[in-house]
This record gives structure tokens, sequence and C-alpha cells, in this order.
């Protein structure tokens, strides 16, 4: 069974790490141990959600659930309560693991994790960085991880923004061209409500293919037939000028944001 290690401390735990809950609970995972710390006090279900910090026993696993830029105000008060046997994951956007060691000096364990969305259905992707050897470590926030879907690791923060611009924003862009067919349906004439369900369900019968193996080339080869309606669609996307420069700019622009958060977050510390 998987079980969180007791005290663990959720400090902040709104989209992103009450996804995470609701993917272990999916997972059966043993979450007895686990306190959420927000302000709003708002419940998360399945844990204890309180809006300070608990006196007594100190967390020995820390995740970093807050936005990036909520760093200076939460490290004063919490980075003392972090020892020597406590293991902080840390979900924050392009903020550094050496920005982080920096915060949580005492800290066994500092380690990234860039995770999305479809985290809560257990068909995440969480991508995973850390500068310290603690081979036990590793394989807790490993196992804790896998249990929400694809959990690599990455050598270089350059290679876990990239990872971040695809798979953590990943969900907002193939949500946004799933509107964008959805639109474009309206405009062909179909009404927009339908036009909405069919866009979605189109998304995720595409999934379903990808779920089983198949790959995205397989599948825009078994649709496009020779000379056939799809295929002068294709031509459209393929073009010098179509979607892979459009996605390219896209994620350059995420990637460069991640960029300037490091460098927040680096100059505040
Ligand atoms: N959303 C994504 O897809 C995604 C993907 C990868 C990584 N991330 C990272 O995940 C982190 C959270 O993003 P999110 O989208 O989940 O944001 P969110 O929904 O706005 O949640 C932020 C959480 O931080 C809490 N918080 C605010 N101030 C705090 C403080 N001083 N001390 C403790 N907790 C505080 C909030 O509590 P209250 O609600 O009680 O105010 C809330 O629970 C970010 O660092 C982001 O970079 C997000």
């Amino acid at each position: 069974m998987i079980a969180l290690p007791e005290p663990a401390w959720f400090v902040g735990c709104g989209n992103m790490a009450g996804a995470m809950v609701d993917g272990w609970r999916k997972a059966g995972a043993d979450l007895s141990g686990v306190t959420v710390i927000r302000p709003s006090g708002t419940p998360v279900e399945g844990v204890r959600t309180v809006t300070a910090y608990p006196a007594g026993d100190k967390p020995v696993f820390v995740m970093l659930g807050f936005k990036p830029q909520k760093l200076d105000e939460v490290v004063p008060s919490l980075a003392p309560l972090v020892g020597s046997n406590c293991i902080v994951v840390s979900l924050l956007a392009g903020v550094s693991a050496e920005t982080l060691r920096a915060r949580f000096p005492s800290a066994r364990f500092v380690v990234r994790a860039m995770p999305n969305l479809a985290v809560s259905e257990r068909l995440g992707v969480t991508g995973l960085h850390a500068v310290e050897d603690d081979l036990e470590a590793r394989e807790l926030v490993e196992g804790l991880m896998s249990a929400l879907g694809l959990a690599p690791w990455f050598e270089t923060e350059a290679e876990l923004g990239a990872l971040g611009a695809v798979a953590a924003a990943g969900p907002a862009y193939v949500a946004r061209f799933a509107a964008a067919m959805a639109a474009g349906g309206e405009a062909l004439g179909l009404p927009a409500d339908l036009s909405r369900q069919i866009a979605d369900k189109t998304l995720v019968g595409t999934a379903a293919l990808a779920a089983k193996g198949e790959s995205m080339e397989s599948i825009a080869r078994r649709v496009a037939s020779p000379r056939g309606t799809t295929e002068q669609g294709l031509r459209v996307l393929d073009a010098s000028d179509g979607l892979q420069p459009l996605v390219d700019r896209m994620l350059e622009a995420a990637v460069r944001r991640g960029r300037e958060l490091a460098e927040e977050a680096a100059r505040h510390g």
C-alpha cells in the first residue's frame, strides 16, 4: 500500500496539490498522516486541513503547493520547522533546486516535482529533479509520484523546464486546441453546445486510442486516406507555417516565463 510518510505537511493545496491528493486517494494511499496547511482552511477531501502549522511533531515530508510568488511569505515561518529528517518536495514552477536548498538549509533532501493536472486520474506526468544523492528519499518520492502516472527523473533543470512546458502546461494547450475545434465546428454550422461535445469526445476518443499504445503517427495515418478530406486538413497543419512553428513559439514562451520565475525566486533568496 502507498503511504505518505508521517507527519506529512502539504503547505498550500489548491488545484495542483489537490489533484495529487485525489490521485493518491484513488490509488488507495494512506493519507492519515497528512495535514494540509492553507490560509483559507478550505477543506480538502480525505485529509486534515488546518490554517496554521501544527504544534508538536515536526514534519518528515513537506510538499510545497503554493504559487512561486508566495515563497518569501512562506519560508520565514516554515523553514525553521524543516529539520534534517525532512524531505521537501516542491511543486513550484521555475524555482530551482539551488534556491530551494538555500531556503531550506536543514532539509534532508530537496526535490522538484513538476506534475500535471491529470495526476487526479492517475494519468499524470510528473517530472522529477534532485541534485542530492539520497537513494532512499529518491525511491520514496518516485514511488509516490509513480502512483499518479509517469514520473521520470531529469538530470538538469533545463530538461525539467522543457517537461513543464510540454506536460505541466500541456492540458491547457490540448484544451485550447479542442476549444478551437469546437469553435471551428460552430463556424461550419454546428450548434455551439453540440460542437463542443463533439470536439471534447473527439479528444477523449483519440486519447483512448493513444492510451492503448497506438502512436500519434499511426492514428493520423489511419484517419487520413490518400487524397481524402483529412489529408487536405493535415496539409494545412503540416505546412512550414502551420502547427509546428506555432507550438514551438508557445513552448518557448512558457520556458521563458519559467526562467523569469527562477530568476525572481533566486533574487529574493
Ligand atoms: N496548476 C498546474 O497545472 C500546475 C502544474 C505544475 C506545477 N504547478 C505549481 O503548483 C503550485 C500551485 O499551483 P496551483 O495551480 O495549485 O495554485 P492554486 O490553485 O492557486 O493553489 C495555491 C495554494 O496555495 C495556498 N497558499 C496561498 N498562500 C499561502 C501561504 N502563505 N501559505 C500556505 N499556503 C498558501 C492556497 O491556499 P488558500 O486556497 O487557502 O488561499 C492554495 O491552497 C504552483 O507553484 C505552480 O507553479 C501547478
